[in-house]
């Protein structure tokens, strides 16, 4: 029997979790592309960088992680004293599939004069064999404190890799994994779209491919789209980032439109994070009340990630979105 299916008939789901979160102490972290019902329970909402943060400075003794592992990865490495949770353990990135460690290290080791600058959707192994970590609103920041002579490998977000190379006119070497959820989106689906609300821009993250960024009015992570929403003048936005985020615009701005670009026939759901669906209200609460599925990592392996994540939040601070955690 799964603990899923132990729940009794009629469980006050949002009261239990409620009840559990004070009896362990813990906090409850979302990222924005989890479902609306875990947002709204959760103690703060945030991007990766906020989420880290958030991990690194909390006095809570359990993080219940709602998001993708690299994530709960990322809190346990950061605060190892903690019980960490994250109610799939399947909930995986396919960035980080992209990227063995057994071939980035060769890829590292073809390129002795590179420094490896890696976005945070990576596995804790990538991590130890990284220099600094970046997320997506801090890499403009920690890039831009690089020196132009200094050669880089970028792994393994081509696009946000090269987004960055045309943006800042830098030739980091580009491993070449993608998203999954953002390689989805149509260009020509857009364009339609497009010509429907010829007013609204379009608010895209750069996961996104070259053809969907190319059109958009604002580039920018998760916390900086929504950030974007709050401030644009129009009545109207198209969103071409995972649509789930979508739910904290609509409840800053009911009275606005906020239109997710769509996937490859314009009706498609492949704009949706499989990974992330996978974390429901009821294995949130299984993972309070078991402490279970707990993430555990090998101490030499965890100070060796630590160090290029620290090196992230030190060059990170004073970037947008850095302290300004979205609390529900
Ligand atoms: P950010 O929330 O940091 O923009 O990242 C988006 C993402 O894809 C997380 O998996
Ligand atoms: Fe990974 Fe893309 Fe899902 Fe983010 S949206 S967790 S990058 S697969």
């Amino acid at each position: 029997m799964t603990a899923q299916s132990a729940l009794p008939t009629g469980t006050d789901l949002r009261a239990e979790i409620d009840r559990l979160r004070k009896d362990r102490n813990a906090v409850i972290l979302a990222h924005y592309y989890q479902k609306p019902e875990i947002q709204d329970i959760a103690d703060y909402v945030g991007d990766s960088l906020q989420l880290s943060q958030l991990a690194a400075d909390t006095d809570a003794d359990v993080i219940a992680f709602c998001g993708v592992k690299f994530m709960a990865d990322t809190a346990k490495i950061l605060s190892p004293e903690k019980i960490v949770v994250l109610p799939d353990m399947d909930a995986g990135c396919s960035l980080e599939d992209s990227c063995p460690p057994d071939k980035f290290r060769a890829f590292r080791e073809a390129h002795p004069d590179h420094i490896a600058l890696t976005y945070i959707n990576c596995s804790t192994e990538v991590k130890a064999l990284s220099d600094v970590i970046v997320t997506s609103s801090s890499a403009e920041t920690i890039l831009q404190q690089i020196p132009e002579s200094q050669k880089i490998i970028f792994g393994p977000d081509r696009h946000l890799g090269g987004y960055l190379n045309r943006k800042f006119n830098r030739d980091m070497l580009l491993w070449p994994g993608v998203c999954i959820v953002h390689e989805a989106f149509s260009e020509s689906e857009l364009l339609k779209l497009m010509q429907q609300h010829p007013d609204a821009p379009v608010a895209a993250h750069p996961e996104c491919p070259p053809h969907v960024v190319e059109h958009a009015d604002y580039v920018g992570s998760t916390s900086g789209i929504l950030q974007f929403a709050k401030t644009f003048p129009g009545d109207t936005l198209i969103v071409a980032t995972e649509p789930h985020i979508i739910h904290q615009m609509e409840k800053a701005l009911p009275e606005k439109n906020f239109i997710g670009a769509p996937g490859a026939d314009g009706n498609c759901n492949c704009n949706i994070c499989p990974y992330m669906a996978l974390n429901t209200m009821e294995k949130l609460y299984t993972a309070l009340r078991d402490l279970e599925p707990r993430i555990e990592i090998e101490e030499g392996l965890r100070l060796k990630a630590k160090q290029s994540l620290d090196r992230m939040l030190e060059m990170a601070s004073g970037t947008i979105g850095m302290g300004d955690l979205g609390r529900v």
